[in-house]
């Protein structure tokens, strides 16, 4: 610690008052609290943590694990509601959903009011992609591979969010999910592990500090959250918040090493999740919260609840009350009430009962006040509130830039017949602009847009027109129809379907051009939180609308948004081309414009499965083979398979097409066997033979032949985004080790064991051709 930090928080100390600072030195000589181990190891922070806790009453104590929406002083003056009344005894330790740099000054004024000990709040929020600058919504910027990418919009977020008060944030959502179902698929990364861990680490990273994550010392990084542990994206039959059932192997398998990952990369917090998992509530789940995070995997961050789980543990039929519910969530090991109020209307009464002690509730209080320090908010509470920095930092040119680079790398071509795209602005074309979302300006930011000013966002309308201004191509616009909406009183899709009046129109602009753009999705609110679907085709009279295009003859080019993968299989048959532009953010309609125009090649690959029908789901490419595996080239009886549909997806994990043509060829392995301590070396040759200079994705699977636990048919274990210049050819190198052949064992370890092993190179999950074998003894 640097000497003036120290005279710093010594200057802090002082006022606190003379008695306080005599316990304050007093304090010094006693032990560090039993059962803590901090998150830095930093011992000036320990005893400073060690230091004020003793001079805490049990209610001041109490209060630090007790987080609220920020309602409690709406105008700066407290209100006289249960917030506010909690704040006037100093017994609010966070805060969420309060942004400026003003208006948190004021709550932390009002809070620094009221604390006997002046000990500041920690003001949080959900900043899932970007605060004011909207980027992708996570399961979009996925898609473009680009780590880098995504450490760089994570950071252009915290420091957004840093300006404007917050130093806690709500991500990234790290939860595994295989069911395009379930909404909140698109805060995530798609389905496959390997990739959701390395963004993770890449989003943790972003958040927290690109050079070295676990100092929060600096006024524009903020603690990270990981959530929400664990299994939230497991929910059966995709219907939020509902139960899960994972077996342990896949616990470890598939949904905890993200979350091992964000712990390795210094993340601050956990989130716990809303599902009970295995018949006990994440919530108040031990196994998870002790066995496993604590006292496995050493975390000492902090862990804070969802929105109301205690609470919620009533419903689930775990606990008997809320005072049960708080008893149960501190015994797992939970250090954080979000709204449930559990922790400060029962914490006490369960201390002075001997149900629980406050030797307990002093380790989640001293995870609460380290994260603190760390952040500098005893210092200065007013550190993440200044104005000044504030009005520079947001919406600044260099991120509306990062915003566009970030949406034009998220959007996917799935389909180019015939060339069909790009536009080119020196060919004389005339095109029918068709569909709710071209002039759609809402919904492109998607949900959780925390802060992002949906008016902001540039239409698809906006950006083709300033794109194709002094150009020989002519649009025409019709809407044809409207997107469905959610009835806010029944939260189902409004009954009434959008009318089919527009379709004519439709028809008409489509007959008189030479190529028919049309632009169609869900509305925002069709997907995020509490919005599962259990129809993923395009909502309302849109595929209808499509059909009557399409009986003009002319060419049609569909671009997507959506939070989720789609059933597209009428689409995908008879439309010529398809861009999935996700919910891309402020930059949408100039990102549209140029992959539109061929401006910007796309690049983009798919990192969730796209079904052929929802019949399908679960569908993602790294299933287990079955012992009666369904072979396309030979159909036999009596075999895992579909008797109405196939068993292959619509657009497999990992497929993307790009307006030239990469050629993979000469796939070699330096040697065919290698043994403990060892490496091979894979080598594949990529040709850019198209026109265009592109970028490419170059995934490497590996099938493990035969194991003491079955190996799905291939998993995903390395990919490298390169750029090529047309003709261009490269060769790509990957290092084949122990760790890209290991996996977990019955014992919950993870082993690596001798044997042969399957090898691809390639543009997709379902692309073969470049394939070799190795061995390892
Ligand atoms: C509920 C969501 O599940 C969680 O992800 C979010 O952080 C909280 N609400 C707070 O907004």
């Amino acid at each position: 610690m640097s000497l003036m930090k120290f005279i710093n928080w010594k200057k802090s100390a002082i006022l606190i008052g003379a008695v306080v600072s005599a316990s304050f030195v007093q304090a010094a000589d006693t032990d560090k609290i039993p059962g803590w181990k901090s998150y830095s190891g930093d011992e000036q922070v320990e005893f400073k943590v060690d230091s004020l806790l003793s001079m805490m009453t049990l209610d001041e104590k109490i209060g630090q694990m007790n987080q609220y929406s920020a309602n409690f002083a709406p105008t700066g003056e407290v209100a006289d509601n249960q917030s506010g009344l909690y704040l006037k005894k100093g017994m609010i330790g966070s805060t969420f959903n309060a942004f400026g740099a003003e208006n948190v000054r004021m709550l932390q004024e009002q809070n620094m009011k009221y604390s006997r000990l002046k000990i500041p709040m920690l003001f949080a929020a959900d900043v899932i992609h970007g605060l004011e600058t909207t980027f992708p919504i996570p399961l979009a910027e996925a898609c473009s591979w680009n780590l880098d990418l995504m450490e760089r919009t994570a950071r252009a977020a915290a420091e957004e969010a840093t300006a404007s008060g917050v130093a806690w944030n709500f991500a990234p959502m790290i939860d595994m999910s295989f069911d395009p179902r379930w909404g909140r698929v698109m805060e995530g990364a798609g389905e496959d592990v390997f990739l959701g861990t390395e963004v993770a680490r890449a989003r943790v990273k972003g958040f927290q500090g690109i050079e070295n994550p676990s100092d929060l010392s600096q006024n524009n990084t903020l603690i990270a959250t990981a959530k929400h542990f664990v299994g939230y994206g497991a929910a059966q039959a995709g219907r939020d918040y509902n139960s899960t059932d994972i077996s342990e192997q896949q616990l470890h398998e598939t949904y905890f090493p993200p979350f091992q990952a964000a712990i390795e990369e210094g993340v601050g917090s956990f989130m716990t999740s809303f599902n009970d998992l295995n018949g006990v509530p994440a919530t108040a789940n031990k196994y998870l919260y002790k066995n496993i995070l604590r006292d496995s995997w050493n975390f000492n961050g902090l862990v804070v609840t969802d929105y109301t789980a205690i609470l919620e543990l009533i419903a689930h039929g775990y606990a008997q009350d809320l005072k049960h519910g708080a008893q149960l969530a501190l015994e797992a090991g939970i250090d954080m009430d979000m709204i449930s109020e559990a922790f400060v209307a029962h914490l006490k009464a369960l201390v002075e009962e001997g149900k629980i002690s406050e030797g307990q509730i002093d380790v989640a209080v001293a995870r609460i006040l380290e994260m603190k320090f760390l952040l500098g908010l005893f210092d200065d509470p007013y550190r993440y509130c200044d104005a000044m920095r504030e009005q520079e930092v947001l919406m600044n040119d260099k991120f509306v830039d990062l915003a566009l680079e970030a949406a034009q790398e998220s959007m996917v071509l799935l389909k180019n017949d015939h060339n069909v795209l790009p536009l080119k602005k020196e060919e004389a074309k005339k095109v029918a602009l068709i569909g709710p979302f071209i002039n759609e300006r809402e919904s492109l930011n998607g949900e959780w847009a925390i802060k992002g000013d949906r008016s902001k966002s540039v239409t698809v309308k906006e950006g083709l027109d300033a794109k194709y201004k002094k150009s020989k191509v002519k649009f025409t616009y019709a809407k044809g129809t409207d997107l469905p909406l959610i009835d806010p009183v029944t939260q189902k899709v409004a009954v009434a379907e959008p009318s089919e009046e527009g379709f004519a129109a439709a028809v008409e602009a489509a007959e008189k051009s030479d190529v028919v753009l049309v632009a169609m999705g869900e509305n925002y609110h069709w997907s995020g939180e509490a919005a599962s679907r259990s129809d993923i085709t395009l909502p309302g009279n849109q595929r209808a609308l499509l059909k009557a295009l399409k009986k003009t003859g002319k060419p049609i080019v569909l671009v997507l948004f959506n939070g989720r993968p789609l059933d597209l299989s009428w689409e995908a048959e008879n439309v010529d081309a398809i861009v999935e532009a996700w919910y891309p953010g402020l930059m949408a309609g100039n990102a549209v414009a140029d992959i539109i125009s061929g401006d910007y090649n796309p690049s983009a690959k798919l990192v969730m499965t796209f079904p052929r029908n929802v019949g399908q789901v679960p569908i993602f490419y790294n299933q287990k083979n079955t012992g009666r595996p369904f072979n396309d080239q030979a159909p036999a009886d009596y075999r895992s398979n579909y008797i109405d549909v196939a068993n292959t997806p619509l657009y497999a994990f990992g497929h993307g097409l790009s307006y030239t043509n990469f050629e993979y060829s000469n796939l070699q392995l330096s040697e065919s066997a290698f043994s403990k301590g060892g490496s091979i070396e894979a080598s594949i040759d990529i040709t850019n033979t198209g026109d265009m200079d592109g970028e490419e994705i170059v995934q490497l699977y590996i099938h493990d032949k035969v194991a003491s636990v079955t190996r799905p048919v291939k998993e995903l274990k390395a990919f490298e985004k390169i750029a090529l210049k047309k003709g261009e050819r490269r060769q790509v190198k990957f290092t084949i080790d122990e760790e890209m052949i290991a996996f977990i064992g019955l014992d919950k370890e993870k082993i690596v064991e001798a044997g042969e092993f399957e090898l691809w190179i390639s543009k997709s999950s379902d692309d073969q051709s470049q394939y070799a074998t190795f061995s390892f003894q």
